[in-house]
């Protein structure tokens, strides 16, 4: 695996074109931020966007949450990771065939490869839609912490949960076994379509090991002091 610092702030870059992104990382001038790049501006840019941004010196997450049968998840992760991002998704309703050739696909001819994290549920998704729609009868939570099990199971390197589930997730997964956490709010802030959020201060107590912080940040009047205020609360 590539060497990865610890905890670190990552910025999620969700602006629909590329003159957008790039004129909101010329606002850095001193710091590197983590960046995710999602689907909308990914399959607006295609991979040149990564390209891009990554030629500035910035790590990338590149957040497409692949979902497919194993053969094609493995192809489709090798082209990813020629990319040369840090890290990239797969959604652990895959189940654990899928996930793991996905990390074969993943791992370069020299042996390093982007860390893989996992989606367990998607936070659209409540309990009733899993009941009635999904015919998933068990608890939400339980769901979560057996796919991010399976996750493990399967070699990757972590999930993408709540905050507040981080803890639990280190419980059943070990220490190590990353958390990379949404749903991060400033204290007073607007919450937007985030329903359960934590500050920057509380996601490092509760133990999340990476947060991935969006509108706070990229629609903040100063997104760089916002940023700093992240990294500052987060990492201490
Ligand atoms: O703007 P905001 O801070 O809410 O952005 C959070 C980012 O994390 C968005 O890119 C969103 O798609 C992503 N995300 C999330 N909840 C999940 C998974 C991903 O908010 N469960």
């Amino acid at each position: 695996m590539n060497a990865m610092p610890g905890k670190d702030v990552i910025v999620a870059c969700d602006f629909s074109g590329r003159k957008e992104v790039l004129d909101f990382l010329d606002l850095f001038h001193e710091e590197k931020p983590f960046v995710k790049i999602g689907m909308e501006l990914f399959y607006a840019e295609g991979p040149d966007i990564v390209r891009t941004i990554k030629a500035r010196g910035h790590r990338i997450f590149l957040d497409l949450k692949l979902h497919d049968i194993p053969n094609t998840v493995r192809k489709a992760l090798a082209v990813l990771s020629s990319l040369d991002v840090d890290m990239c998704n797969v959604h652990a309703s895959g189940a654990i065939a899928m996930m793991a050739e996905g990390l074969r696909g993943l791992t370069r001819a020299d042996g390093t490869r982007p860390l893989l994290i996992a989606v367990t549920q998607l936070t659209s998704t409540s309990e009733e839609c899993m009941r009635s729609e999904l015919l998933i009868d068990r608890p939400l939570e339980e769901v979560v912490m057996h796919y991010a099990a399976n996750a493990r199971r399967a070699g990757l390197d972590g999930v993408v949960c709540s905050p507040l589930e981080a803890g639990r997730v280190h419980e059943v997964c070990g220490g190590d076994f990353l958390t990379v956490t949404p749903g991060v709010r400033f204290a007073g802030g607007e919450k937007g379509d985030q329903a359960r959020v934590a500050t920057p201060a509380k996601a490092r107590e509760l133990g999340s090991d990476f947060i991935v912080v969006g509108r706070p940040v990229t629609q903040a009047e100063d997104p760089v002091a916002a940023y700093r205020r992240c990294v500052a609360e987060f990492l201490g």
